[in-house]
């Protein structure tokens, strides 16, 4: 391959477009730019740490997140509090209680070594790992190229779903059902759970839905994917040592067979 068509290989594989995400046939899913996107992005601190706020306040009522631990907002690539302000979140929740003697159902404080607690209402899947679970890369569409470049869409999915409430209700065999563009089948028996102000950001960021949507979605890209920058700053080291690589051996190339072409030419 001559080092010009490499090179356009390399600028195609950067600049493939947003891949169609696969939220299921019907769905819309707005592309919303975050900050970990693209081969370098990282998390954003402070838009995880009101992402965290909004999932205690508003998600947690009905959502679980098993998966993730207390401790792990204290990383540096996280949410990165200190362990006072770790200990502080734990202790807004109640797990089941292991110690000796404790009762069946008996509940104490979380401490930081604990988890998240998972769901408490029927129905509401565990959010631990959601961004991916959704995540659009899955399926003929997606490429893992592309989702290392543009974001991986599972964030996008829930920003999407909730702020694509179109405001109509139906009742459905005794339950109700809240009509959404982005839901595959339109209709979610998930209400609404944001509305402006809701909560109010310990750092003064206006609480609008759109703010609020992106922030919970990127937080539980994070708790999906909690080492992406490490990943990606693997991943673009590797893009580059192959880069170089492939420009020493076409000059290796071309210096071993110089001699040849010359004898060549001349003959
Ligand atoms: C009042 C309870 C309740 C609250 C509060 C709530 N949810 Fe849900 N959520 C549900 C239920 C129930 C479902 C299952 C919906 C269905 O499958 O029809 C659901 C489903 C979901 C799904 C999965 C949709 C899918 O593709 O299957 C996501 C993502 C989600 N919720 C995110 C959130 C986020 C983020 C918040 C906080 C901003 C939140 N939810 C707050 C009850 C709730």
């Amino acid at each position: 391959m001559r080092i010009r068509n490499i090179l356009a290989v390399a600028a195609l594989a950067v600049s493939l477009p947003a891949a169609s995400f696969a939220a299921g046939a019907e769905g819309h899913v707005t592309d919303v730019s975050f900050s970990f996107e693209g081969p370098l992005g990282t998390f954003d601190q402070h838009q995880l740490q009101r992402g965290l706020q909004v999932y205690n306040e508003v998600c947690s009522a009905c959502h679980g997140m098993k998966f993730v631990s207390f401790r792990s907002l204290g990383e540096n690539t996280g949410p990165g509090y200190d362990p006072d302000q770790v200990n502080a979140i734990a202790a807004l929740y109640e797990v089941a209680d292991d110690s000796d003697g404790a009762l069946p159902g008996d509940t104490r404080t979380a401490k930081a070594s604990d988890k998240f607690p998972a769901n408490t209402s029927l129905g509401a899947p565990d959010l631990s790992l959601m961004a991916k679970a959704r995540a659009g890369f899955h399926g003929p569409n997606g490429t893992g190229l592309s989702q290392m470049v543009n974001g991986i869409g599972g964030p996008e999915y829930i920003y999407s779903l909730l702020t694509g409430y179109t405001g109509e209700e139906q009742s459905l065999a005794g339950a109700t059902l809240y009509g959404n563009h982005t839901f595959p089948g339109g209709w979610i028996s998930m209400a609404a759970p944001l509305s402006a102000d809701i909560v109010e950001y310990a750092d003064g960021t206006p609480a609008t839905v759109d703010q609020m949507a992106k922030d919970v979605s990127a937080f539980l890209m994070w708790t999906a994917e909690p080492k992406l920058a490490d990943r990606k700053g693997a991943g673009a080291r590797n893009f580059l040592f192959v880069a170089l690589l492939a420009v020493l051996l076409y000059l290796t190339n071309k210096k071993l067979w110089a001699g040849v072409k010359k004898r060549k030419k001349a003959a």
